[in-house]
């Protein structure tokens, strides 16, 4: 398996849906994946922490409310092992397959929630995301931005139960909002915010114009569509 993660040959592309808790990135993303799709993309949706059989392991102990001792270090470690595991087993070989990769959150997260949410040092944060991602970058991240208190009632409406960082005072993920917003005017161009407040089908349109013209960009670059991919 690829000790370093970049590859200069990568053909597909990936896009992360990432944001505040309840904001409906799961129906974003089968929207995504059913227009990609109908255009003759091979898509792969997957998620973080997870997507792989030992990133699933790691995604249980993450999100465990019964363990409230874990410290942020452990914490941020190991959702930078979960990536580590993830981009090379599962997002590197699908790119270089052609195929688009859509990913339920990614190192966004890890900057909005260890470092602007629980306060961990940007420094560590940057070393381990730097750790886990050797290199790689996403070519898109579209964030979904609601207020935290509508976020967490939806995800209680869904009759889902909270996770041990759902469970963190809203305060917590008012940060983790404002982490999640200043990412995205630190890079304008590969950061696209979303109002996650306006009815799902608008936010679904908005997506899928931002996703075609990224596919449309990559067509131009490198000649191919996806029929030939
Ligand atoms: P989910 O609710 O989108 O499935 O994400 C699981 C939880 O993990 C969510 O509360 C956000 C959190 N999380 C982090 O704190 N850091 C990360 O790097 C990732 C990927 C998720």
């Amino acid at each position: 398996m690829a000790g370093e993660a970049e590859t200069p040959r990568r053909r597909g592309f990936m896009v992360v849906c990432d944001g505040s808790n309840g904001a409906g990135k799961t129906t974003l993303i089968e929207a995504l994946r059913r227009h990609l799709e109908q255009l003759g993309y091979d898509v792969v949706v997957t998620r973080e922490p997870g997507g792989t059989a030992i990133g699933e392991r790691i995604r249980k102990l993450l999100l465990d409310r019964n363990l409230p001792e874990m410290c942020d270090l452990t914490e941020l470690m190991l959702f930078g092992a979960a990536r580590a595991q993830h981009l090379r087993e599962k997002i590197l070989p699908a790119l270089e397959a052609g195929k688009v990769v859509l990913c339920d959150r990614f190192d966004s997260a890890t900057v909005a929630f260890q470092q602007y949410a629980r306060g961990l040092d940007p420094a560590k944060v940057a070393s381990i995301n730097a750790l886990a991602l050797g290199g790689f970058r996403p070519d898109l991240y579209l964030i979904l931005d609601l207020d935290p208190s509508t976020g967490l009632e939806r995800v209680r409406q869904r009759g889902a139960a909270l996770d041990r960082l759902e469970g963190e005072q809203l305060a917590f993920l008012a940060r983790a909002r404002d982490g999640f917003l200043q990412q995205a005017k630190a890079e304008p161009q590969r950061y696209k915010v979303l109002d996650a407040s306006l009815p799902a089908e608008e936010v679904a349109s908005r997506a899928v114009a931002l996703v075609a013209a990224l596919a449309e960009g990559r067509r131009a670059v490198h000649g191919f569509g996806a029929a030939d991919t």
